[in-house]
């Protein structure tokens, strides 16, 4: 990729933080957090937009409480149903791309199949329902763009399925996870590697659209947590837990979640040539990562 001024939103987030990675050395980046840049505030995007005048914008930053959003619809609406419409809208004066990251939330998860990009959304919280106006104010907006759709996020830092299962897991002797919902763990340095070897390809060609981008392969958030120990080094004194699976009925949440979130990369493997590692292949990666902290 040629020197072209990068914009990171989202900075000190779990994508943010491995997008920086996945983009040092492209030359100009500059990597801003909710302080800098608050996407609650629509001037201060504005501002940023003005003074960074990026050629690309990587919009990581999102209200990500997924069960918060159930009592805070209209801040969670400002961050992520208003805010990268603006950001749009600005990408495209300035003749940016704008990068930009969706959810598998969209849909209801009544698909017996993987999702593709074109079916009915539907989505069942107020999370789904912010993030999926988001995605269309930025095809609203008419300037050149991606929206890459993903689930089950994780990384070393943050708040993830896969720090909580390593906390309680030195904590329990057993735990119950959730086993009639299914979806791909997708890791955020694989996203993050993903966008960068998008973007390198030719930021003046994108075709302009939503692409789903999750790692490969599916399994329940039970199954999950069952790899995750079968995979990570058991604390010196205690083993790991026993994982038994249970229905979602009987872990009740503020926000109902989608039975099947899979979705179908086949749209990203056919128009970039870019697939994800396995989800097993890239838990092991960060496990790893996490072991050599
Ligand atoms: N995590 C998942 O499982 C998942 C699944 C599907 C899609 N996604 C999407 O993937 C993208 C990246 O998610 P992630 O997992 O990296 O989330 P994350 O770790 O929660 O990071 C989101 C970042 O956005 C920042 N943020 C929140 N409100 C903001 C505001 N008003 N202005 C500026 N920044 C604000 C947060 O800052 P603070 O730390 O200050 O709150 C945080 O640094 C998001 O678009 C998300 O919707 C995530």
């Amino acid at each position: 990729m040629t020197a072209k001024r990068v914009l990171i939103l989202g900075a000190q987030g779990q994508l943010g933080i491995e997008l920086q990675k996945a983009f040092d050395g492209v030359g100009d980046v500059v990597a801003l957090g909710r302080q800098s840049c608050d996407l609650a505030n629509l001037e201060s995007i504005l501002k940023v937009m003005t003074e960074v005048n990026p050629a690309i914008v990587l919009n990581a930053a999102a209200y990500t409480a997924v069960d918060r959003a159930e009592s805070e619809p209209e801040l969670a609406m400002r961050v992520n149903g208003e805010a990268p419409g603006v950001l749009a809208v600005e990408a495209s004066r300035i003749g940016a791309l704008l990068v930009h990251y969706s959810t598998d939330y969209v849909f209801d998860g009544s698909k017996k199949a993987p999702w593709v990009e074109d079916d009915p959304v539907n989505p069942l919280n107020e999370y789904g329902r912010t993030k999926l106006a988001g995605e269309q104010k930025i095809a609203e907006a008419g300037g050149r763009y991606l929206i890459f759709r993903t689930s089950w996020v994780y990384s070393p830092h943050g708040n993830n399925f896969l720090r909580t299962m390593l906390r309680l897991g030195r904590e329990r002797e057993q735990l119950r996870v959730v086993n009639n919902q299914i979806g791909a763990p997708t890791t955020a340095s694989a996203l993050a590697r993903a966008t960068r070897s998008i973007v390198d390809a030719g930021v003046q060609s994108v075709d302009s659209g939503i692409y789903h981008m999750t790692c490969s392969g599916q399994t329940s958030w039970c199954g999950f947590a069952q790899e995750i120990f079968r995979r990570a080094r058991a604390p010196h004194n205690k083993s790991w837990p026993t994982v038994t699976g249970i229905p979602d009925a009987e872990y009740p949440t503020l926000a109902k979640r989608p039975k099947n979130s899979v979705l179908s990369n086949a749209k990203l493997k056919g128009r970039f040539g870019v697939s994800l590692p396995r989800w097993e292949d890239a838990l092991d990666e960060t496990l790893e990562a996490m072991a050599a902290d």
